[in-house]
């Protein structure tokens, strides 16, 4: 049975690739989440498996060498996905700093705990174990708007922002025990995910969440700056396919082919919201486009990303499977069915972060 050790497991994609993991192998595998919690970390997402046998939760965080260690000594553990990470732009730019500490130090001290329990007296590694960093394409820093440039696996690192810095930086690190150690490690870089449990500070969720409250939809400079949205689920299945069958030593884009200006996706959010939304829904009265306001671009805005997932495609055979119009729909209807769970994460912290973020 394949032990995996999830870091940041009670996060947005984390969250998303346990359950997807139980789905696909249920007692065939076992899950360590690892995640210090911090106020993008929800245990509740994670109440349908807390209760299995394979699965267990360690508070600890990825930047105390002891914690992790520790739990390397306590478990053989064969696969490391590493998701752990302080994952938001905007917060990036206010406070850079917490970014290096669990994006760089938090890596490095990952890399090294599985470097340690897992090499061999020769300066080999055991069989079957992989490091699985997940990472971004912000990395490559941002296209022009032309529909015919992407990044591909060979582009240019070159982020804009302290939090694609962070991310790159972990990213080299990776690579640097690659190519020093021959350590068995794969990058993945993806583009961004929506879907269900993602935190209402990034576009999609806090769309949905102002909408259906009638509060402005807030469009950062001139709302065309493009990403290339995945639903989760498919980052999910890219990520077990890189575990399963990708080349140790590679680096791997993952991207859906879809990409939007922000201004396009907020339309379409609010027609979704309508056409499900029953006619005595009092929300429904209040949803249309006066809601959205043009405020003050985001410093240093990358332009837009695009991801080229040719080389995943042809050698391992992922492709993205959720069209952007059912994956929206799927997300719409998570987040009406699970009302309190956005009640609980908009409480307290959140407001404050939102008062200051959009005064
Ligand atoms: P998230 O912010 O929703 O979750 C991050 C999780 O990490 C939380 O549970 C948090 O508690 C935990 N965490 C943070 N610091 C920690 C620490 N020091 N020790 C232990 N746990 C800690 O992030 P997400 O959107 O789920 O992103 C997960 C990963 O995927 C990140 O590495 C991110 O860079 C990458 N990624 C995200 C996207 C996206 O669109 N969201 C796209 C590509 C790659
Ligand atoms: P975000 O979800 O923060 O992801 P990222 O910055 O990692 O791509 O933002 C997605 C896009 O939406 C980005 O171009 C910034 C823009 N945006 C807004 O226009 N308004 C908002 O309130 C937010 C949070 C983002």
């Amino acid at each position: 049975m394949k032990t995996y050790l999830v870091t940041g497991g009670a996060g947005f994609i984390g969250s998303n690739f346990i359950h997807y993991m139980y789905r696909k192998y249920d007692n065939d595998i076992r899950i360590i989440n690892v995640d210090c919690l911090t106020y993008a970390g929800n245990l509740e997402n994670l109440r349908s498996v807390e209760d299995r046998e394979n699965y267990s939760f360690v508070k600890a965080d990825i930047c105390d060498r002891e914690a992790i260690e520790h739990i390397f000594d306590e478990n053989d553990v064969d696969v490391v996905v590493h998701f752990a990470a302080e994952s938001h732009v905007d917060r990036s730019i206010r406070n850079p700093e917490i970014f290096v500490q669990t994006n760089v130090l938090g890596t490095a001290v990952m890399l090294n705990a599985a470097k340690k329990a897992w090499e061999l007296p020769d300066g080999g590694f055991k069989e079957g174990k992989k490091f699985l960093h997940v990472s971004t394409d912000e990395v490559y820093g941002s296209l022009p708007d032309d529909n015919n440039a992407f990044f591909y696996e060979t582009s240019p690192i070159d982020p804009h922002s302290p939090y694609s810095a962070s991310k790159a930086s972990s990213d080299m690190l990776v690579k640097a025990y690659m190519d020093t150690y021959h350590f068995p490690a794969n990058i993945t870089n993806c583009s961004n995910n929506y879907g269900p449990y993602q935190f209402p500070e990034k576009l999609i969720p806090l769309i949905i969440n102002n909408a259906l409250q009638g509060k402005k939809l807030p469009v950062y400079g001139d709302g065309k700056n493009v990403r290339d949205w995945l639903y989760v689920d498919d980052h999910a299945k890219a990520i077990d396919m890189v575990i399963e069958k990708g080349r140790i030593g590679e680096r791997y884009n993952v991207g859906g082919h879809n990409e939007k200006q922000n201004i396009e996706i907020i339309e379409i959010i609010l027609d979704t919201l309508k056409e499900m939304l029953d006619d005595s829904d009092p929300r429904k009265a209040h949803i249309n486009r006066d809601l959205i306001t043009y405020v003050e671009d985001r410093k240093g805005h990358d332009r837009r990303y695009a991801i080229a997932p040719d080389k995943i495609s042809k050698d391992i055979g992922w492709y993205p499977e959720t069209m952007f119009k059912d994956g929206i729909k799927l997300t719409i209807k998570w987040y009406f069915e699970n009302e309190k769970w956005m009640k609980n994460v908009t409480s307290g912290e959140y407001q404050k972060y939102y008062n200051d973020m959009y005064k």
